[in-house]
């Protein structure tokens, strides 16, 4: 080679070198944080609010590269999802568990892998606290007594307080923290009052059309009902659907008193116009919560166990056009 041709050569080499050098140096420093989010499916508007806020958070632009899966409320899927996190070697797992039990072994598997996992919306119930960095959601138990307290209340202004009244427990997902938590809460209201009968109780997925379902065939079949205690607004969505059917009264001076759960703004319009007579809040805005509790993870702080978010509730007594138009979800 010509002493020409070797210092051409030689040019190029630094040349590729330098750029290859700021190259590495960029992704370093803009070096996104990898995390893989396992959702558990898409069954109601809360579930598509907590699935937007939670990829927002996450995005691209605030600093991570997402890596999103969502379940269709099965668990299996959701022990997949993990698994592959884990082969992609993902800086983090973020969980939305569809029901409580059987996580141990997946949790284990991320946890050999150094992968640590937040636990968000419903809980899990595994045998070691220690396969799990933190969970963050709702106090579900604490949201049904919000709602057996109204109730309480509601039975006594309108003086039917010795009445016999009949619950219909309109339960979500089998084993799931969000049916276990309202559920407790409407059965230990329902032991402490003999008047309170839960004369039926159905498992409606949290979804609109297995609620409009169950509920149709209830009351076709001759069932009754004085409260309809439904674990979430799409569920009490299909129930409406069912009572409109069946020219049954709801509400406020209605036949069956409604309490839902979520908060969702259709079903705060509804509240509003007295067709639902009670809204209780579930928080989906788990994003920017979750988004905070990473970067304390990583900025080595210490991180408490379990956090529950703060939630209130609707009537249509407090509530306001202006409460429903700002409301994000
Ligand atoms: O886990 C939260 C519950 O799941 C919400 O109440 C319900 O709408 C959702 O599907």
């Amino acid at each position: 080679m010509s002493a020409k041709y070797k210092k051409v050569l030689i040019i190029i080499l630094c040349v590729f070198m330098l750029s290859a050098c700021g190259k590495a140096e960029e992704s370093v420093e803009g070096k996104l944080i990898k995390v893989g989010f396992s959702q558990l499916g898409y069954e109601s508007d809360w579930r598509a609010a907590n699935t937007l806020s939670m990829t927002e958070a996450l995005s691209e632009e605030h600093g991570y590269e997402l890596l999103y899966e969502n379940a269709k409320q099965r668990q299996d899927n959701q022990l997949l999802a993990i698994r592959n996190f884990v082969l992609q070697n993902v800086d983090i797992i973020i969980l939305a568990p569809v029901s409580e039990t059987g996580w141990d072994n997946a949790l284990a598997e991320a946890r050999n892998a150094g992968i640590p996992v937040i636990i968000v919306d419903r809980e899990v119930d595994v045998e070691n606290e220690n396969l799990y960095l933190c969970a963050i959601g709702s106090d579900f138990f604490s949201e049904g007594i919000t709602a057996v307290n109204w109730l309480e209340e509601e039975l006594v202004k309108t003086g039917r307080d010795k009445e016999e009244i009949r619950i219909f427990n309109l339960k979500g997902t089998k084993g799931a923290t969000a049916e276990i938590g309202r559920t407790k809460a409407i059965e230990k209201a329902a032991a402490e009052h003999n008047n309170w009968n839960i004369n039926a109780e159905y498992f409606g997925e949290f979804t609109e059309a297995k609620a409009y379902e169950i509920v149709r065939d209830f009351l076709n079949s001759g069932g009754e009902m004085d409260v309809l205690y439904s674990q979430n607004d799409n569920m009490t969505f299909g129930a409406m659907k069912a009572f409109d059917e069946a020219g049954i009264s709801y509400g406020e001076g209605g036949d069956v008193i409604i309490i839902s759960f979520d908060a969702v703004q259709r079903a705060l319009s509804m509240c509003m116009e007295g067709k639902i007579n009670l809204c209780v809040e579930c928080s989906p805005l788990h994003g920017p919560r979750v988004e905070e509790l990473i970067r304390a993870y990583l900025d080595g702080e210490e991180i408490d166990k379990k956090i529950y978010v703060e939630e209130s509730f609707f009537t249509p007594e407090n509530l306001s056009e202006e409460i429903i138009s700002e409301r994000q979800y």
